[in-house]
């Protein structure tokens, strides 16, 4: 059996690429979709030369959050999870209600401390001396569901923000794809 997912991005796509990569040749793993909110960003190429499909879905041409989500949802191919990996936007409960469970998030630090959208900044500015990566499911808040996984990142003294980042998405890179193989295992998705 082939567990199917889609992983949805806003920016970059290395955490994309992460998983593409780790689950490059394995039968049992699909990835059948990348949405993205935003036509210009750099994922998109990510997921052609990955060969992944790509589905672009522009919230601003919708009146509410609710009409985004149900014309996102019709265009959904099935899946068994989804992956926000870098998706810059709040799930709605259109969403929520598609993938009950199912639906997971990638957090650039060590939750409940520094959610939203600037964790990495936070945690620096904060002054903390450890911050890290946190896998979660999502739920109607911001960055609240129930923790899967954590992996704590050391700040330095000699840290700036650009090392650290560097640092933190390093261990993304690794958490993310191993902790949603660990759920496929588990079946979760
Ligand atoms: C990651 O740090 C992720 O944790 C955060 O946004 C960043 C996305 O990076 N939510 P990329 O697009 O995967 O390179």
């Amino acid at each position: 059996m082939t567990t199917r997912l889609i992983v949805f991005a806003s920016g970059t796509g290395s955490n994309f690429e992460a998983l593409a990569t780790y689950f490059a040749g394995r039968r049992d793993v699909s990835l059948v979709a990348l949405v993205c909110d935003h036509k210009a960003a750099p994922v998109l190429a990510k997921a052609k030369a990955a060969h992944v499909p790509t589905i672009v879905i522009d919230y601003r041409a919708y009146p509410t959050k609710a009409a985004a989500e149900t014309a996102l949802v019709a265009q959904l191919p099935e899946a068994d999870g989804l992956v926000l990996a870098g998706f810059m936007r709040i799930i709605g409960p259109t969403l929520l209600a598609a993938f009950p469970d199912r639906i997971i998030n990638l957090h650039p630090a060590l939750l409940p401390s520094f959610p939203g959208r600037a964790g990495i900044a936070d945690a620096f500015e904060y002054g903390v001396t450890v911050t890290g990566v946190t896998v979660h499911f999502v739920d109607a808040g911001i960055d609240s569901g129930r923790i899967i996984a954590q992996e704590p990142v050391r700040i330095r003294p000699d840290d700036t923000l650009a090392t650290l980042e560097t640092r933190i998405h390093d261990v993304e890179h690794q958490l993310l794809p191993t902790t949603v193989d660990h759920l496929i295992e588990k079946g979760v998705f």
